[in-house]
């Protein structure tokens, strides 16, 4: 039996995390939860049968001694709760994005391997049947050489937590909604090597509306990009396009997808689908029919069985964090100093 805490008892960490280890209660025992908000960790471990709440993960860590931790924090505390739990020996999953910098990423995957301990992040699109079927059937595609990734909503800011607040979050859009299709375009491509970065971004929307699909937002606070469009390029030649946004005047509520084009074929992940033309004729090679499935849960159960040594296990482990962070920075640095990074 595993004991588990989880840290920062917000949404995530109920609807996703807390839930997910209910579903094993011969595997996990739900120990702790801390949330410097006392009463809402309480309300959180009455709600869902963890045992005690703290306000500080070192107490809780010391007291508790727990096997997992959960970090489901805002983004500019993913960092030190990491680093906490990594630090007691604790295998670590945490939520999306891995931190607020590459440099932080970097120390949490190094510090990770020097503990021999697991370090995962929910990056849960990877898990996606779609995703899947692309990944097995990749070959099809023949030599990658253009790729977009879309994550885009046309009325969506987030209304509840501080997603609109840089200084707690590291930025808007692109670090809270587009890392997933960018996750997954990198994970389909294996992660190639990369050239250069080089973006645009956009505060044109967020700081005049304060309504829209995902509740409302306080205009004044709104401190984050809505938009940002940019390109990643490889060494190897190839390109991918990656379009964010929290709002955006296009004709879609929402447009979530990563396209693929090969030499040979190409594909969407969402529907899920690999094609090739015949002589002006669209041949679909494989689909999948779109299902219900909960990536997230399939996430962490990734985590626990590479815990439990399962060699087939797949999660996005430290380096890959890593290296989405440092993809993700040097696109915001390049909308900053309106330039091309190099990597
Ligand atoms: N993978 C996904 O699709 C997905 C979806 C939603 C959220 N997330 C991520 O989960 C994290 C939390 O998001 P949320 O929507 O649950 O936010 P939330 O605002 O609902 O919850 C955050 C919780 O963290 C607590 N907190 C704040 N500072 C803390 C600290 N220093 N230590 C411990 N707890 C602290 C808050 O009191 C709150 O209870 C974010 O990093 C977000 O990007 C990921």
């Amino acid at each position: 039996m595993k004991k588990v805490a989880i840290v920062g008892a917000g949404q995530v960490a109920e609807k996703v995390h807390a839930a997910y280890y209910q579903t094993k209660p011969e595997a996990f025992h739900l120990a702790a939860v801390v949330d410097p908000d006392l009463a809402r960790g309480e309300l959180f471990c009455q709600k869902n049968q963890f045992q005690k709440a703290y306000t500080a993960i070192e107490k809780m860590l010391i007291e508790v001694q727990p096997d997992i931790v959960s970090i489901c924090t805002p983004n500019r505390f993913h960092y030190e709760n990491v680093m906490h739990a990594l630090e007691a020996c604790c295998s670590v999953f945490c939520e999306k994005p891995p931190a607020m910098t590459s440099g932080e990423a970097q120390a949490m995957w190094k510090r990770a391997e020097e503990k021999g301990v697991v370090l995962a992040y929910d990056l849960q699109h990877r898990y996606s049947p779609e995703a899947q079927m692309l990944k097995e059937n990749i070959s099809l595609l023949g030599d990658i050489y253009y790729s977009e990734a879309n994550a885009l909503r046309r009325s969506g800011v987030p209304g509840w937590g501080n997603f609109i607040d840089k200084a707690l979050q590291g930025g808007g859009p692109l670090i809270d909604y587009g890392i997933h299709m960018l996750d997954t375009a990198l994970y389909l491509l294996d992660f190639p090597t990369i050239k250069a970065v080089s973006a645009y971004q956009y505060q044109k929307i967020g700081p005049k509306k304060n309504q829209g699909t995902l509740g409302s937002w306080d205009p004044k606070k709104y401190t984050v990009e809505d938009s940002l469009f940019g390109t990643v390029e490889f060494e190897a030649g190839g390109i991918l396009r990656l379009n964010t946004s929290f709002a955006l005047n296009i004709q879609s509520d929402r447009v979530l997808d990563v396209q693929l084009c090969g030499d040979q074929a190409g594909a969407n992940l969402y529907p899920g689908k690999i094609y090739t033309d015949q002589a002006g004729e669209l041949e679909i090679l494989k689909e999948i029919a779109s299902t219900e499935s909960n990536n997230h849960f399939t996430s962490i159960d990734h985590f626990c069985r590479k815990l439990a040594g399962d060699p087939h296990a797949m999660i996005a482990d430290g380096r890959q964090g890593f290296i989405i962070q440092r993809v993700i920075e040097a696109l915001y640095q390049s909308a900053e100093i309106g330039g091309k990074v190099e990597l």
